[in-house]
């Protein structure tokens, strides 16, 4: 079949995106009302670790959705169905339409990385697109990204501050007043340029099916005793966080991203029931992390999501000494000595034909 990005013709209509994904500097944990956060998070983009999807909308026979993971049927697929049905009031087009959907990741499957937010935020790009297709508006515009990230953010939460290059904050902070609960927007001005040499190096150390889903996770936040000091703590990460970019802070950043990253996961061992998500080679990781830094005064830290992986940030300047201290050290804590060597990224990008 011809393949026309963005153009309707005999029926057909297709759009294709690569999107990110993304990692917290300053955890999400907790939701309000539908998928809106309890607290602000901090994030930035990968440039490795992406999702490539293709949406393709069609008329023919009556199957509403067929998705294809790498080339298979997926599982997924069930979550995408419930996914398109809840967008059909904003989206009525989905109603007249049925979707053939292609999709696949840069990174494997079971790395144990989460997928949902670079799944989602493509998905959300492709379907943005297809809107704006159809209503005659321009892709180039403000509103294209904040509604791709509003689209996004319903499926996966995280999902909606992969849309932009950098860094990027979603929730309502005093500190930004077009920040809201609904989409992320992009923090671009004003960054020292020692940031945008951050290297995250993705230490694989349990690829196993995670304890507890994030939503799971997200709702042990409703009733936690620590729940009011947790928002405050968000609060005031994203403030000093936020002045660390600005002033190149790094001894600042390192602590914040820190303290950050051992608060989403004392939150889930504090919570009723409690979870325990690291394993003993991540704690291992994280001391030999910290006794590195002090020995040699390089500049590096850890954070991890809601598992026992743990990503290792740092800075380009030190790049051989850091690869080497990885290797050296790092790796026979890494399950099958897996690793990613991943950066700050330059946020999604539109597919076209011949890519
Ligand atoms: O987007 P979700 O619902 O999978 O939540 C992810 C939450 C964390 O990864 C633990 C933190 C974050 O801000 O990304």
């Amino acid at each position: 079949m011809k393949r026309m990005t963005g153009t309707a013709k005999n029926n057909h209509l297709i759009s294709r995106w690569r999107c990110p994904s993304n990692i917290a500097l300053v955890k999400y944990w907790g939701k309000h009302d539908f998928q809106k956060p309890m607290n602000p998070s901090l994030s930035f983009v990968l440039q490795n670790a992406f999702t490539e999807t293709s949406v393709e909308l069609h008329k023919d026979g009556d199957q509403k959705l067929e998705f294809f993971f790498e080339g298979v049927v997926s599982d997924f697929g069930e979550r995408i169905e419930k996914y398109l049905d809840h967008l059909t009031t904003r989206l009525p087009w989905i109603n007249k339409y049925n979707f053939r959907i292609y999709s696949r990741n840069s990174f494997p499957h079971s790395a144990g990385i989460a997928s949902s937010a670079s799944s989602f935020g493509a998905l959300a790009l492709c379907l943005t697109e297809i809107d704006f297709t159809f209503l005659g508006k321009d892709i180039n515009s403000q509103g294209f990204w904040l509604m791709a990230s509003d689209l996004s953010r319903i499926g996966s939460g995280s999902s909606c501050r992969s849309m932009y290059p950098g860094f990027a904050l979603w929730g309502k902070t005093h500190l930004f007043e077009s920040s809201g609960d609904e989409y992320a927007i992009p923090l671009t001005e004003g960054f020292q340029p020692v940031f945008s040499g951050l290297r995250d190096a993705i230490l694989l150390v349990d690829s196993g099916i995670k304890e507890v889903s994030s939503s799971a996770g997200h709702q042990l936040m409703n009733d936690h005793i620590f729940q009011h000091s947790r928002i405050a703590q968000a609060h005031e990460n994203i403030n000093e966080l936020y002045l660390a970019l600005l002033t190149g802070n790094q001894k600042k950043f390192i602590e914040v991203v820190e303290s950050e990253a051992l608060s989403l996961h004392a939150m889930m061992m504090t919570s009723n029931p409690w979870f325990i998500l690291m394993k003993p080679n991540s704690l291992e990781i994280i001391n030999r992390i910290r006794r590195f830094r002090e020995k040699t005064s390089i500049p590096l830290c850890f954070t991890m999501d809601a598992g026992p992986n743990i990503h290792l940030l740092y800075f380009s300047e030190n790049e051989s000494d850091v690869k080497a201290f990885i290797e050296r050290e790092l790796l026979a804590f890494c399950k099958n000595g897996h690793w990613i060597d991943d950066r700050i990224g330059n946020g999604p990008e539109r597919i076209t034909d011949g890519q």
